[in-house]
């Protein structure tokens, strides 16, 4: 028998600042690229038409995870969240399981860092100002992470008038119209993935987009062009040519294995990064399981110190 702890959101949330969340998701990319932490590519089982279902595993410093959370885009409308899902958390060296984490904000946490991590990695010295293109759940997180990470004032775009409102509130930055937005040094992409929101005519020299809405196969927030035009890097090839915003480019032809950087091989030096101040990059983000592993294993840390409040369930 196991005793584990359950831990909600809240918890995670009151746990893991975004400093914090930026700082563990860097170092995920390092450990990734270095080779030291272990992952296959994510596994996604189709419900049609509502969504998604993605199990993802992951292995490192001792640990080893198991994430099952939906994409279902649809939920918006109906009052649910579009992410929801648990992590569970397991001993790599005996198999023993030691938490259940609520997993929406863990995926929020990770996936808000991972654009703060990119435009600390890859904007042009100076950049400052932030677009944000669709204003939800992982819009407003990767918001806070970028303001965390010293970007900003923003730009907050979205169709829903209320959900740009209240982050450029929260933020003390501003409500303004997509192209606006797109037109910002740091622009995030979080829309569900309909339609192309980054025009290659919004595109101006020494840019940094990331783009993180299109996370599975059929979604799209940047044409074609746009893509054509950009130097391209992404968090793990696999993921991103077969469901990300890159697979669409790899589709077309206009991508190729050979023009894509990997994020975690320029934390460790083995590839370049912006080569200068004009070059507009890219940032395709599929959102990968080891950077779940970098905030659960923070959030369990914090958990066996005491500083977390978590029931406890025997299995
Ligand atoms: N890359 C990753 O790691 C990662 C992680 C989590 C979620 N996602 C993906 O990000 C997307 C958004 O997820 P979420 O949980 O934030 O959903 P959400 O529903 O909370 O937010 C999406 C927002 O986009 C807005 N929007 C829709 N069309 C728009 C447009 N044309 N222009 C501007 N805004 C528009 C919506 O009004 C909504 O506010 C989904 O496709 C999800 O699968 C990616």
């Amino acid at each position: 028998m196991s005793e584990i702890p359950v831990i909600p959101g809240q918890a995670v949330f009151d746990a893991i600042d975004p400093g914090t969340a930026i700082e563990r998701t860097r170092e995920a990319f390092e450990r990734y690229g270095r080779g030291e932490w272990e992952m296959p590519a994510k596994v996604y089982l189709d419900s049609p038409p509502y969504g998604d279902f993605r199990a993802m595993p992951a292995r490192g410093d001792g640990l080893a995870l198991l994430k099952w959370v939906t994409s279902f885009p649809g939920n918006s409308a109906r009052g649910l969240p579009v992410v929801r899902g648990e992590v569970l958390l397991s001993d790599a060296e005996t198999g023993e399981e030691l938490a259940v984490i609520e997993c929406s904000s863990v995926t929020s946490l990770r996936t808000g860092a991972a654009a703060a991590v990119s435009a600390q990695v890859l904007a042009a010295d100076g950049a400052k100002s932030v677009g944000i293109i669709g204003c939800g759940v992982n819009g407003t997180w990767s918001a806070r992470c970028l303001a965390a990470a010293g970007f900003g004032p923003g730009v907050c775009a979205d169709p829903r008038g209320e959900a740009a409102q209240a982050l450029a509130g929260e933020l003390g930055w501003r409500v303004g119209e997509r192209a606006e937005a797109a037109a910002q040094d740091v622009v995030v992409t979080v829309t569900p993935g309909h339609e192309p929101v980054i025009l290659a005519g919004d595109l101006h020299p020494g840019q940094h987009i990331a783009v993180l809405g299109a996370d599975a196969h059929g979604k799209r927030e940047v044409e074609l062009e746009a893509i054509g035009r950009c130097r391209a890097f992404c968090d793990e090839w696999e993921q991103a040519s077969a469901g990300g915003e890159l697979a669409n480019g790899v589709e077309a032809g206009v991508i190729r294995r050979e023009g894509v950087t990997q994020l975690g091989d320029v934390l460790v030096g083995r590839a370049e990064g912006r080569r200068d101040s004009d070059e507009i990059t890219l940032f395709d983000s599929t959102g990968l399981a080891i950077q779940d592993l970098a905030i659960c294993r923070a959030v369990y840390e914090r958990w066996r110190e005491g500083s977390v409040d978590a029931p406890v369930v025997t299995l």
